[in-house]
C-alpha cells in the first residue's frame, strides 16, 4: 500500500513486512528517512528524521549554509554540482556544457499496477501499486520522475528513474543511477558477489570503513567478475538474524553499485547504469528511462533476504511458460564432443541417453558455417551440412525417433572476422575510429545500435528455429564489450553504443518469445558472466558456470542462490576428471549438487562406465520427485562449505511446510569426528515429520537438531527426506 499524507508531507509504502518512508523538507528537497521493519501507524510524523530542526537547517531558514545542508541532508535521489559532494545518482550536461542540479518536487501520482518499463526487463502482474514522484532543476527544465512500485505479496521495494528534458535545448545524461538509499547508520559490514570465469558470484563479507566501497562491471555484461547486488549487514546478521539491506540490478550490461560511508556516520548506497562507456543525449521533450533496481531489507538475517529475492523473481519476474513447469532433463554435448561432432555422434549420445531417461539433447557451438573451432563463422548462422548431415531436421527427427526434444546453442550477438557476413558487412563490428576493434576468443561483437544488425540476426536465427522443430535455445556470449564505437550513430550518441548493445539484446530476446512463446531459452555467456535479473525476465534458466566440478559449484551455487531462485540455476552432472580442475568425484555426488538447479547432464554416455550409467535413472527420478521443491519451494543455508572447508549443506522446504528435502555435501572426511548434527529451519514446530523411517517434531529438528548418518569418504552426499505427517 502506498500513501501520501499532506500534513506531513510524508510517502509511506507499506509491504506485508516492510516500511519505507520519504518526506518533503520545505515542500521542496525529497529526504529518505526509513526503510526497514513496517510501520503499522499510518500517523506516525517522521519529519524529525530529516534533522532539520539542528544546523545548518533548511535554505529557507539558513541561505548562508545551504552547501551544509545539501551535503547533510538524506536525499532521495542525490544530485551533485550544488552542495552534495557524496555519491550523486545523476549527472546532466546542458548545450552550453555545464553540469550540476537542484531537483525540487514537482507533483507526484499514485495508481494502482505497475507500468513496463518500455525496452526493459522488470517485475510485473499481481497486485501492485506505484507511486511516481517527479523532481525537477528549474533552470535546466531536466526532470526525474522516479517510480516505486510494490506488490501486495512481496517484502521487495522496486525502484526506476525516467529522466525527461523539459527544457529547451538538448541535454547530455552523463550518469543516471536507479536506486539509492541514504541510511542513519555505519554499522555495516557490506556483502558482494565475486569471481572470475568458472569461478563466479563467490561471496566476499567485509567491515564498511569510511570512504567508499564499489563492485562494478564496465565489461559490457553483467560479468563473472563482479555482479549487480549489494547488501549492508548489521555485523551480527546470520542466516536467521540480523538486518540487511540489499540492492539487486534488474540490467544485464554495465553497472555500478557503491556504498559510502560519509563524514556524519551515514551511508549511502547506489546503484545504476555504470556511468564510465554512458552518454545519452536528450533532444528537448525526450525521455530516457533507467532500469529497474529492486531493494529488499530483511530483518530476518540473509535467509529472509534470500527467500523474499526468490519469490519475488519466480512470482513477478520470470515470465517464460516454464516457470513453473519441471524442465526437461538434457544433455548437452559441449564437454562430450567440443567442435568434434557430426550427426552420428550426436544420434549415438541421444540413444543412449534417452534409454537413460534423458529428455532433451541439447547440440551445442559448432554446428554452422565451418566453424570447428572457435575462430570462425559467427554470424553465419547455416547449418554446416559436412557435419549435420542430411541438415538439421534430419537431425532433430532423428533425435525426436529416441523420443526426445531438441535444442541449439547460438552466439547472436557475435561476428567472427572469418565469416561470411564480417566480409561482406566489416562496419557491422563495433569499432572505434581509427583502430582495429580488440579481439576476444577471435571474435567481434556486433552493432547492436544499428537497426538492419538486429534485423539481420533475428532472420538468421528465427529462419534456424522455423527450420526444425526445435524446443530449446541456449544463448550464449562469449566476450567482452570492447571498442564501444558505433559507425551508425553520429559523433554526440557514440556514448550510447554500451548500453544501446544490452537493449537490443531485450529487443531481439523479446521478438524470439513473441514468435516462439514455448521455447525454452537458456541465457549464457562463457559460462556464468551474465547471470543477472535482467536475463531472467527472458529465460526462466541461466547457465551458472561452466566449472561443473561439484566442489566448485558448492560456493558458486551458494552465491548464485543468494538472490536467484534455483529453478534459474543452469546445473549438469559432468563427466570425471572434470575439465577445469581435474577432479574426480563420484557421479552421485555430481548429480547431488546439480539437483539444486535445473539438472541435467553434459558428458559423453557413450563412453561412461556401466556402474556409473546405472546410476542414472535413479537420479533421473531423484530430480523429477523433488522438482516441485526445488521450483516452488523455500530455500535455507544450513551451513556453507565456503566456512566450513569440509561439507555443505542446504534445505527446502515446501511453502505448506509438509515436505523438505536437505542436501548434505560431504567434500572432506574428517578423522575422529562423531555423527554431525545440523538444525534444520523453516518446518513447522509442532508438526512430527518422517526421516528416513524415524519421527521427529519440528521443533526438535530445528532448535535441537538432526544427527546425521556418517557419511564414509570424501566427496559424499546425503539426501534427507522430510515428509509431515497427516
Ligand atoms: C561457453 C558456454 O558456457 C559453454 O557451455 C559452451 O556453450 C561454450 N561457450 C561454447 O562455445
Amino acid at each position: 500500500m502506498i500513501t501520501f499524507n499532506e500534513k506531513t508531507n510524508l510517502f509511506k509504502l507499506d509491504t506485508p513486512s516492510v516500511s519505507y518512508v520519504m518526506v518533503l523538507a520545505d515542500g521542496k528537497y525529497l529526504g529518505q528517512v526509513y526503510f526497514g521493519k513496517r510501520l503499522e501507524n499510518a500517523a506516525a510524523d517522521l519529519s524529525y528524521l530529516l534533522r532539520i530542526d539542528e544546523p545548518p537547517f533548511t535554505p529557507s531558514v539558513n541561505l548562508r549554509e545551504k552547501v551544509s545542508f545539501l551535503d547533510s541532508f538524506p536525499m532521495e535521489y542525490a544530485f551533485g554540482g550544488t552542495g552534495d559532494f557524496r555519491e550523486s545518482c545523476i549527472g546532466v550536461i546542458t548545450e552550453s556544457g555545464q553540469e550540476g542540479l537542484e531537483l525540487t518536487y514537482r507533483s507526484h501520482r499514485i495508481y494502482p499496477g505497475k507500468d513496463k518499463l518500455c525496452g526493459l526487463p522488470a517485475t510485473w502482474g499481481g497486485q501492485a501499486e506505484t507511486l511516481e514522484i517527479t523532481l525537477e532543476d528549474a533552470p535546466t527544465g531536466v526532470q526525474t520522475i522516479l517510480s516505486y512500485s510494490v506488490f501486495a505479496d512481496s517484502d521487495a521495494i522496486m525502484r526506476s528513474v525516467r529522466v525527461k528534458n523539459n527544457g529547451t535545448g538538448a541535454v547530455y545524461i552523463d550518469r543516471v543511477l536507479s536506486a539509492c538509499l541514504d541510511i542513519e547508520d555505519a554499522d555495516f559490514e557490506v556483502l558482494s558477489l565475486h569471481g572470475s570465469w568458472a569461478r563466479e558470484r563467490h561471496m566476499q563479507r567485509l567491515p564498511l570503513g569510511i570512504g567508499s566501497y564499489v563492485t562494478e562491471s564496465v565489461r559490457g555484461e553483467s560479468s563473472h567478475q563482479d555482479h549487480p547486488f549489494l547488501a549492508l549487514l548489521t555485523p551480527s546478521c546470520t542466516q536467521e538474524s540480523g538486518e540487511v539491506y540489499a540492492m539487486n540490478f534488474v540490467y544485464s550490461g554495465n553497472f555500478l553499485a557503491k556504498a559510502q560511508h560519509t563524514q556524519h556516520d551515514r551511508v549511502r548506497m547506489v546503484m545504476g547504469v555504470h556511468p564510465d562507456y554512458f552518454r545519452w543525449k536528450l533532444e528537448a521533450g525526450e525521455s530516457f528511462q533507467a532500469p529497474e533496481a529492486v531493494l529488499v531489507y530483511s530483518d530476518r538475517g540473509l535467509g529472509g533476504m534470500t527467500r523474499t529475492f526468490h519469490d519475488l523473481y519466480r512470482n513477478h519476474l520470470i515470465r517464460s511458460p516454464y516457470k513453473d513447469i519441471r524442465r526437461p532433463v538434457l544433455i548437452n554435448n559441449w564437454e562430450a564432443t567440443y567442435f568434434d561432432f557430426d550427426t552420428d555422434k550426436l544420434l549415438a549420445i541421444a540413444k543412449e541417453a534417452s534409454a537413460l531417461g534423458i529428455e532433451m539433447l541439447v547440440m551445442d557451438d559448432g554446428w554452422f558455417g565451418h566453424r570447428n573451432g572457435d575462430n570462425s563463422s559467427l554470424g553465419d548462422w547455416t547449418v554446416n551440412e559436412e557435419k549435420i548431415k542430411g541438415g538439421l531436421k534430419t537431425l532433430v527427427d532423428g533425435v525426436k525417433s529416441f523420443g526426445m526434444k531438441f535444442g541449439i546453442w547460438m552466439e547472436p550477438e557475435m561476428i567472427s572476422p572469418d565469416s561470411e557476413l564480417y566480409r561482406a558487412h566489416p562496419d557491422w563490428a563495433l569499432r572505434l575510429n581509427g583502430r582495429e576493434p580488440s579481439l576476444c576468443r577471435e571474435q567481434l561483437v556486433l552493432d547492436f545500435s544499428r537497426p538492419e544488425v538486429l534485423d539481420y540476426v533475428y532472420g538468421q536465427i528465427s529462419a534456424v528455429l522455423r527450420s526444425a522443430d526445435i524446443s530449446y535455445v541456449k544463448w550464449d556470449m562469449n566476450r567482452q564489450l570492447t571498442d564501444p564505437g558505433s559507425s551508425y550513430l553520429p559523433a554526440d550518441r557514440q556514448g550510447e553504443a554500451s548500453h544501446r548493445h544490452t537493449l537490443g539484446v531485450y529487443a531481439l530476446q523479446e521478438r524470439l518469445l513473441t514468435e516462439f512463446p514455448d521455447l525454452l531459452l537458456e541465457n549464457c555467456s562463457g559460462g556464468g558472466a551474465r547471470f543477472d535479473a535482467g536475463m531472467l525476465y527472458y529465460s526462466p534458466q541461466i547457465w551458472c558456470s561452466d566449472d561443473m566440478d561439484a566442489v566448485e559449484r558448492l560456493q558458486i551455487q551458494e552465491g548464485t542462490a543468494l538472490i536467484y531462485p534455483l529453478s534459474a540455476m543452469g546445473a549438469h552432472v559432468c563427466c570425471s576428471p572434470n575439465h577445469t580442475v581435474g577432479r574426480e568425484t563420484p557421479i552421485d555426488m555430481r548429480a547431488a549438487v546439480a539437483l539444486a538447479g535445473t539438472f541435467g547432464y553434459e558428458l559423453d554416455v557413450t563412453t561412461l562406465s556401466e556402474e556409473e550409467k546405472e546410476r542414472i535413472p535413479a537420479q533421473i527420478a531423484r530430480y523429477k520427485k523433488y522438482a516441485p521443491l526445488i521450483q516452488g519451494g523455500d530455500y535455507y543455508r544450513i551451513a556453507s562449505y565456503r566456512e566450513t572447508h569440509t561439507y555443505d549443506c542446504y534445505e527446502i522446504v515446501s511453502k505448506d511446510r509438509s515436505e523438505a528435502v536437505v542436501f548434505f555435501i560431504q567434500v572432506l572426511n574428517e578423522p575422529n569426528r562423531r555423527s554431525r548434527k545440523i538444525r534444520l529451519q523453516g518446518l513447522d514446530g509442532q508438526a512430527v515429520y518422517d526421516v528416513g523411517g524415524k519421527r521427529y517434531t519440528g521443533e526438535a529438528l530445528m532448535y535441537a537438531g538432526y544427527i546425521l548418518p556418517r557419511p564414509w569418504g570424501d566427496f559424499q552426499p546425503v539426501i534427507l527426506e522430510l515428509h509431515r505427517e497427516k
